[in-house]
């Protein structure tokens, strides 16, 4: 069941979304070769407190932190390590979601550690592009679900990557996951809903360089590529109101 926000509950998602996105600019001066995925977490988790809000991730199905970081490889949902240490070259998703007052905000960014090779970089680029061309579709008066699936589709497609299938954007606001999936493909079997002012949702590509196949790790979170190519992950939480949408996570 999918349910709308009021303008008050719009307001509460905007504060969180503002502070998340904070969150993302300090990330980017902060993240560095030689940090393990665990320091990465400990800055997610540290800029929460100061800012009085929490990561309902942590806990979430018994998850361990605030913060999911996904290196190369790993497509989502990477526990992080303090084993695993970033190095030049690698590409690192950070997928975080904030809550402030009861509100959930939730996006992720793609990272570049150093220099990468052009194909990876051209790959986050892409994917990128396809979280703000799913945006744009979502902007266009009686839009409905699957015109987002199909802009994100489209675009990672014209590239011959992967769109990874077994994992969807959702509504989010009141908790991390709610109604509808927002699938990054068009499948005529899946619920089609019409955009409108109240929805609020999590757009989240999340595009492989090679096979769209994915596999699930022993930890039971990790999800790598099934070919060990990188993979790539973007995401904002948006909002449909009277005046059109509006992206609840970026400054
Ligand atoms: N932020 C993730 C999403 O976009 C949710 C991760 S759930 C967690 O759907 F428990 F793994 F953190
Ligand atoms: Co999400």
């Amino acid at each position: 069941m999918i349910q709308l926000k009021s303008k008050e509950d719009i307001d509460g998602i905007r504060t969180s979304g503002h502070i998340l996105a904070e969150l993302f600019e300090h990330l980017g001066e902060e993240i560095a070769e030689g940090m393990s995925t665990w320091d990465v977490d400990k800055v997610c988790a540290d800029f929460m407190k100061r800012n009085h809000s929490t990561g309902p991730c942590k806990g979430y199905m018994g998850y361990p932190s605030v913060s999911c970081v996904s290196v190369n490889d790993m497509v989502i949902h990477g526990i992080p390590s303090k084993r695993e240490i970033l190095r030049n070259g690698d590409i690192v998703s950070v997928d975080i979601c904030l809550e402030k007052n009861g509100y959930v905000s939730d996006s992720t960014h793609t990272y570049e550690i150093g220099k990468v090779s052009p194909e990876v970089h051209q790959l986050n680029t892409v994917t990128e592009k396809c979280l703000y061309l799913g945006i744009e579709a979502a902007s266009v008066p009686h839009a409905r679900i699957h015109d987002i699936s199909k802009a994100v589709f489209t675009h990672a497609s014209k590239y011959g990557y992967g769109v990874v299938r077994d994992y969807t954007g959702h509504g989010v606001g009141f908790s991390i996951h709610e109604d509808p999936e927002v699938p990054n493909f068009v499948s005529l079997s899946m619920p089609n809903a019409r955009l409108r002012p109240g929805l609020v949702i999590a757009i989240e590509p999340m595009i492989n360089m090679g096979t769209y196949k994915v596999k699930t790790l022993p930890d039971g979170w990790g999800v790598k590529t099934i070919d060990g190519k990188p993979a790539c992950h973007w995401e904002h939480t948006i909002a449909v109101t009277e005046d059109g949408i509006e992206i609840m996570t970026k400054l």
